[in-house]
């Protein structure tokens, strides 16, 4: 019986005699969430054995194809150039934000948009030969958000995640419990807590967690408008918390990784990068954040 598998590589050899090169495909994927999150991957022609995998997640009024052939999002690139595979889910909500204010999403197999993500992550580990070891996570904005969020629900699943201009987990809770929902007090920089108070936001995500966790990397611009600045200290204070770091940086560099960017490391686990002067929202910095990754 000839198997999918070879049927794909079968198919994947013949486009590549033909010169077809590889694009951005919809996939089914096993999916036993509420959320119906599409999924789409993105094999470059070179990729390597075992291959690292990162998730790149949209911002609101995008979506995964409109993502990956936005000029300022570089990983496509990356990809072929690294030969990793780059998934991107697209979000089912109208306006295409995120779901980052339901319980359902901010609680781990909560059936929301960060479970549906999750699935489409063991689908990219199971059926494309990602490597579970090194999975990545990246976005902007809402997708930064969603990075938060899933780093929190699903840190087993996730190595490190650099997200550009978003929220703490938790901070776009909707009381009413609302899908999708907007929250101006988050975005106008007034939802303010202590280090303990946004630890135990992510540590109840996922409660009785006591795995590893993904290494986070945080950017965001001191003239953003959208997601008032204040998110950036903010989202420090909880994942220097989780981590059980000071909130004190070991180390500091200024102009760096480029001029009136500010990086402070707190430890191994948790880098800022303020970028003074830029506003909503950062752009994505490729080489930084595939030597965060590793990569
Ligand atoms: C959904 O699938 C995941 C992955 O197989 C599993 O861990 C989880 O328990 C399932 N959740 C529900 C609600 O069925
Ligand atoms: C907005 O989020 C904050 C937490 O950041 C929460 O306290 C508040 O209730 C939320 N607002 C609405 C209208 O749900
Ligand atoms: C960590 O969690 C696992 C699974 O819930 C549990 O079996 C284990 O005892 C816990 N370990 C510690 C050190 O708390
Ligand atoms: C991105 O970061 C790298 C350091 O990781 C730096 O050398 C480079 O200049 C930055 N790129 C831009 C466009 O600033």
């Amino acid at each position: 019986m000839v198997g999918f598998s070879s049927i794909v590589t079968a198919t994947v050899v013949l486009l590549g005699e033909l010169g077809l090169a590889a694009q951005l495909t919809k996939v089914n994927y096993p999916n036993n969430a509420t959320s119906k999150a599409e999924m789409w991957i993105y094999v470059p022609d070179k990729v390597v054995a075992s291959p690292p995998l990162v998730v790149v997640v949209h911002s609101c009024q995008s979506s995964a194809q409109a993502y990956f052939s936005n000029s300022k999002i570089p990983w496509r690139q990356g990809s072929d150039r690294k030969g990793y595979i780059t998934l991107w889910p697209s979000s089912p909500n109208s306006g295409t934000c995120w779901d980052v204010s339901s319980r359902r999403s901010l609680s781990r197999n909560g059936g929301g948009d960060s479970q549906a993500i999750a699935n489409m992550i063991l689908h990219a580990i199971g059926r494309y030969g990602a490597d579970r070891e090194r999975v990545y996570l990246t976005g902007g904005s809402s997708g930064a958000m969603m990075g938060n969020v899933l780093a929190a629900t699903y840190p087993d699943l996730l190595k490190a995640v650099s997200v550009y201009s978003g929220v703490p987990a938790g901070c776009f809770v909707s009381a009413s419990g609302g899908v999708a929902a907007w929250n101006n007090t988050c975005s106008g920089g007034q939802s303010r807590a202590s280090a303990e108070q946004w630890g135990n936001v992510v540590r109840n995500m996922y409660p009785g967690y006591n795995g590893s966790r993904p290494k986070m990397q945080i950017w965001h611009g001191s003239a953003d408008g959208t997601l008032a600045p204040a998110n950036f200290q903010e989202t420090i204070k909880q994942w220097t918390n989780v981590f059980g770091v000071s909130q004190t940086p070991t180390s500091t560099l200024r102009n760096y990784p480029q001029a009136n960017y500010q990086t402070d490391n707190y430890g191994e686990n948790v880098q800022g990068i303020y970028a003074n002067g830029v506003g909503h929202s950062v752009p994505a910095n490729l080489t930084a954040s595939e030597l965060w990754f590793g990569l």
